[in-house]
């Protein structure tokens, strides 16, 4: 499968099967995350892998739409701008949002290449998270990324057409 061809593949699935992912496919996602590009190669995030029962069952009850409980995986993404790269220079800009979503879009395209689902998240609790991750100080949840096998095809794509998205040159 060629790059294009695998952004293509990549769509959120929203049902997993309860087979679980082997440990040489979950360590090749979390790979493809810390080969991401950050700003100034700070990498100011840790990836959570949850697959202990009662903490998949905390992250549900922060999230509770029934699909995240059936993944076998979830993978927690936690920023610490603390640690994170700053425009000082211009107006104090904290990359440590762009820089974990590159890094969660490296593991959604690799999890995708290797036959397995995902799904990113954002619309969880945070405060429940992170107590449930036992988060210290100054870090936070960005994101959730359940991995397992897909048990549904996942929806059709629908976007912005290129002359919709790009202007040449000038707005
Ligand atoms: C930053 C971000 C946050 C998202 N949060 C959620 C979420 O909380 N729940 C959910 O079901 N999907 C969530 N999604 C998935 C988007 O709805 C989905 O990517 C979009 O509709 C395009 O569909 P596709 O992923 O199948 O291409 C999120 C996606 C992104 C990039």
């Amino acid at each position: 499968m060629n790059f294009i061809e695998l952004a293509r593949s990549r769509c959120s699935i929203r049902k997993y099967k309860p087979e679980p992912v082997s440990e040489d496919l979950l360590t090749q996602v979390l790979l493809a995350g810390s080969l991401a590009p950050t700003a100034k190669n700070l990498q100011p995030f840790q990836f959570i892998v949850v697959r202990a029962p009662e903490q998949l069952d905390a992250l549900a009850a922060a999230y509770p739409a029934p699909f995240l409980r059936e993944a076998p995986v979830v993978i927690v993404i936690c920023i610490d701008p603390g640690e994170a790269w700053v425009r000082q220079r211009h107006d104090d800009r904290n990359y440590c949002e762009v820089d974990a979503a590159i890094a969660v879009d490296h593991m959604a395209l690799a999890a995708t290449d290797l036959g397995l689902g995902t799904c990113w998240i954002a619309a969880f609790d945070p405060d429940m998270v992170a107590a449930a991750m036992q988060l210290p100080e100054g870090v936070e949840p960005l994101l959730l990324l359940p991995l397992g096998y897909p048990a549904e095809e996942g929806r059709e794509k629908s976007r912005k057409s290129l002359e919709e998205l790009v202007r040449y040159e000038h707005w």
